[in-house]
């Protein structure tokens, strides 16, 4: 079971227009031309003020090419956020404000367990231990989805804390992380009886993984993905460093997982590759 309450969405209609025109290559200007809609109403929008119809963003969407009900579920700050469950194994999400957001790290244990995995770091020690459940004693491996002060800034502080092997420290093939080890495509570890598969998935920053969860033993229950600020529920994450290499993977990790699978992400609420297949404006 996964203990979490309802959430804000990382990113609003706004962003993900913005997004949208970006990976389209389009102004406002040109977005308005090619659609038809008045562009002080698709500036309003980009600025948070949004007042679109479902019949604007259809034809936005169309244009972009971005999930048309999705993008309406936005617009309409009703984008669908499904139940969480059935995981044969705990999570604990861990928030925690950076800046003017919430950056997200996870434990994963053995329910029961008192020793946990731990995906991405948060910005130091201090904000981990802010927001850190008691029943947690100990952290076996721990996992950077990427090199970025709010997802990573307290790993070397968490392999002092708590021990953890340098074998057991793992971040994307080709960041530059001291502390950590590289774990690329493919690779897979196990802790009892948990077992993490990572997928490079560049985009975000060049150096990005994805990571898979599983209890291979358990006789039912889904996965979970770690998926950074590749995946938000109803997004993606910028793509500082690659828009193609981004879409790409978002089309992968959702196409490869199975529906079920529970999605974690860097910055926003959880979801499901379910929900995401089938709302998430990006995913096409
Ligand atoms: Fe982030």
């Amino acid at each position: 079971m996964i203990r979490t309450s309802p959430l804000p969405l990382e990113d609003e209609l706004g962003d993900v227009l913005e997004k949208g025109m970006r990976r389209a290559g389009l102004t406002e200007e040109a977005l308005a031309e090619a659609t038809g809609v008045a562009v002080a109403r698709i500036l309003d929008a980009v600025d948070y003020r949004s007042e679109l119809t479902c019949d604007e963003l259809r034809r936005i969407a169309g244009v972009l090419k971005l999930n048309e009900v999705g993008l309406c579920a936005l617009g309409l700050g009703k984008y669908p956020q499904p139940e969480i469950g059935g995981l044969p194994f705990c999570v604990w999400p861990l928030r925690m404000p950076h800046g003017i957001g919430v950056a997200n790290a996870y434990l994963v244990s053995e329910c029961g367990s008192n020793r946990a995995l731990l995906f991405d770091t948060g910005a130091g020690m201090d904000a981990l231990d802010a927001v850190w459940p008691g029943t947690i004693r100990q952290v076996d491996a721990v996992f950077l989805t990427h090199v970025e002060a709010e997802h990573a800034g307290g790993l070397c502080e968490v392999v002092a804390r708590f021990g953890v092997a340098p074998e057991h420290a793992l971040v994307p093939g080709g960041a530059v992380a001291p502390c950590g080890r590289p774990m690329g495509e493919g690779e897979r570890r196990a802790f009892g009886a948990l077992e993490v598969t990572a997928y490079s998935t560049p985009g975000h920053t060049a150096a990005h993984n994805c990571y898979v969860v599983r209890a291979p033993a358990a006789r039912s229950g889904g996965s979970l993905l770690i998926s950074g600020d590749l995946i938000f529920a109803g997004s993606v994450g910028r793509a500082f460093y690659s828009g193609d290499q981004l879409q790409a993977n978002l089309q992968r990790m959702l196409t490869v997982c199975l529906g079920n699978t529970v999605v974690a992400p860097g910055h926003g609420p959880l979801t499901t590759v379910e929900n995401e297949r089938r709302f998430n404006p990006f995913f096409v």
